[in-house]
Formats: C-alpha cells, structure tokens, sequence
C-alpha cells in the first residue's frame, strides 16, 4: 500500500498588536477604502517586541501544536521552517527553534522561496514521509515581515503582516494525504519583488541604509498580472490533473497577497467564495505564514476525506499547487 504524507495537526500564532488601516492612515498617505478595495486587508499582526521575531514566533506554533497532539518534542524527526525573515542569515532559524521546544533529536534547515516558501516546504517535507525514512516532520511557515517593509512605503507598507504557521506531517496509507503538487519557478522575475541589500551581492553599508534598500522592493502591478494568472493556472492544473471537478473540492487554501487574485483563482476553478479559505482582512500578507494560518483558522471545519487545493504566487517569480485530501 502506498504511503503519503499527511497533515495530522496544525496550529498557528499571531502577535497580539494590531495595526488596522485607520493608524496606517496616520502614518502614510492612504485610505481605508483604497486598501480595502484594492487588496483587502483591514488589519495586520505586527511582532512590537525587539528581541523576538520568526524563530519566537515558529516556536510558539509548534509548541501549540506539539501540546494539542499531545506529541513530545523528541520524537520530532525534522524541522523544516518557510521563511524569508530568518532570525540571521546563519544559523537556519530551524536550528534555533529545534533548540526552543526541545526537539533534541531533530535536524533541520530553512527554506527560502518569497511567498511560496511554506508549499516549497511542504512539498519537500512530504518526501522525507514518503520515503520512509522519516515519520514527524513539522513544516513550519513563520515571518516577521515588519522588520523588512519600510512604514513611509504606502505600496508596501498596506499588504504585510507578522506570523507563524505549523503543520505536523505523519504517514497514511489510507488514501489521504497530500496526493499531488506541482512546483514552479522563474527567476527572470525576480526586479518586480525583491529585497536589494543585504546578501552577498549588496552586503550591509552606509548606502544601502540610507537609500532603504534592505526593504521590501516590490512593482505591484507587474506582480499583479502574472501572479492573478499564475495562482490560478496552477488550481486549475491540480484540479485537471486529478480529475476534480468544482463540485469535488471542499476547500481552496490560497496564498493571501491580494483579495482580487484570490476570487480570480477561485473564478477559474469555478468555485464559490464560500469554499475559499480568506483571512488576508484581518492578517494581510504573512508571506511563509498564510498557508498554516489559513489552515489553522479553517481547522474545525475540514472533514476527513475532502479535498483541498492549496496555491500560492510569490517573488522569483515562484508559484505552485497541491492537492491534499484531509486526513482527520
Ligand atoms: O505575495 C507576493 C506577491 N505579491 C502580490 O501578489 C502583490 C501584487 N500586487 C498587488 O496586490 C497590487 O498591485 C497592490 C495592492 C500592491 C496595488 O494595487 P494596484 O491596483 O496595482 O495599484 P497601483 O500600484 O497600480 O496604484 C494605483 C494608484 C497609483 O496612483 P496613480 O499613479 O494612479 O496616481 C498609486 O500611486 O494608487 C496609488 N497608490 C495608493 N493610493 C492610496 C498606491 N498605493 C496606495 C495606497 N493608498 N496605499
């Protein structure tokens, strides 16, 4: 009998401070029904605290998760976490969040793809099941977006929010599970949405303080176009490649970046907005974070055996699809 990987938990943390649109018309010239209209997003979670950031946050949702499955730390295998708010470039913040919850025997590392880090991770993660070789894998997403987007940028400074997402991945062989996924990438996109300094390329200076560019860069409108495409191309792959029809998905899990790209997916699978997993109002863009908290949110009402299509759109350009059946 095959094996797949299967989420058998999730949980999720958010800092308590909220920054709604009424304080960030405060700060830069914009209005709420701008945002709204244009993105969606009414409030965001910012992590106000300065000696914690995504690693705190990773922890938090894997401890959450680890208690409610009522699961030791010790018998956690691997830790992946999706993020491009790492704690440093080095060590992965995975290493440090192993030795937060006392997961002593796990190994772990980072992964990086913008805003498709947590489907890359998870795609990844499920391999580690698959094979054998591994049976609790936690796949965590977590940014702290706050600490990279400039708060005089009224184009940037809207979307982003802070978060952390956790799923606990075992193995199934009763046909649940994730059952497909398609990854894409095309770094040819990679002027649109991208964070200058900082890497070995630009390393920190004078410069590139002054001139902002360890920020969020990002040309919304060229992003727009082929993530609205994108998004929605690779649903619909999941859903013909499987056989789905409309009527066979339960849910659809998107990437929180704009609510227009997210009713355009939905548009094209030919579902309702009612089987769209939204939470971008009230967290805006959590980058690593939307998947596992859109999940987390939508917990209680999933069903063992229905069907799931998760998609996201990131910078790179990166993007892809999976088709999960929910095993619990
Ligand atoms: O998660 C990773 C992937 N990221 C995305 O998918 C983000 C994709 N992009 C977007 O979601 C949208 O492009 C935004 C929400 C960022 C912007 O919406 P838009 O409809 O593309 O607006 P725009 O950039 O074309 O700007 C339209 C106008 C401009 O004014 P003019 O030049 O027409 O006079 C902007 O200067 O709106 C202005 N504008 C604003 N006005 C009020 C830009 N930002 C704001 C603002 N408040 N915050």
């Amino acid at each position: 009998m095959k094996t797949t990987a299967a989420i058998t938990g999730v949980a999720a943390y958010v800092p308590e401070y909220i920054l709604d649109n009424a304080e960030l018309e405060q700060m830069v010239d914009t209005k709420n029904e701008w945002i709204m209209s244009r993105c969606g997003v009414s409030e965001r979670r910012i992590l106000k605290d300065t000696d914690k950031a995504s690693a705190f946050m990773a922890a938090e949702a894997a401890q959450k998760l680890l208690a409610k499955k009522n699961i030791s730390p010790l018998e956690i295998d691997l830790i992946i976490v999706a993020t491009v708010t790492p704690d440093h470039q080095y060590p992965a913040t995975a290493n440090i969040v192993a030795d937060m919850i006392g997961a002593t025997n796990a190994w772990g590392f980072d992964l990086q793809a913008a805003c498709s880090s947590f489907i890359y991770a998870l795609n990844t993660g499920s391999k580690f099941i698959e094979s054998g070789t591994h049976t609790k894998v936690l796949v965590i997403g977590s940014d702290k977006m706050s600490s990279i987007v400039d708060y005089t940028d009224r184009k940037t400074s809207i979307l982003f929010g802070d978060g952390a997402g956790a799923v606990l991945l075992e193995p199934s062989t009763d046909e649940t599970g994730i059952i497909d996924a398609k990854m894409y990438s095309d770094g040819s996109g990679k002027k649109y949405l991208y964070q200058p300094a900082g890497g070995s390329i630009m390393p920190a200076s004078l410069d590139t303080i002054v001139n902002k560019q360890h920020f969020v860069h990002m040309d919304g409108q060229a992003v727009f176009k082929v993530a609205v495409t994108k998004m929605a191309d690779v649903a619909a792959e999941m859903m013909e490649r499987n056989h789905l029809t409309s009527d066979d998905i339960a849910f659809l899990t998107p990437h929180q970046a704009n609510k227009r790209i997210i009713e355009a997916t939905a548009n094209r699978m030919g579902i309702g907005m009612e089987k769209v997993m939204l939470n971008i109002e009230k967290y805006g863009n959590t980058t690593s974070a939307t998947l596992p908290l859109c999940l987390s949110d939508w917990e209680h009402e999933l069903k063992k055996g229905d069907n799931i299509i998760l998609t996201t759109f990131g910078a790179g350009f990166t993007w892809g699809g999976m088709y999960i059946k929910w095993s619990y």
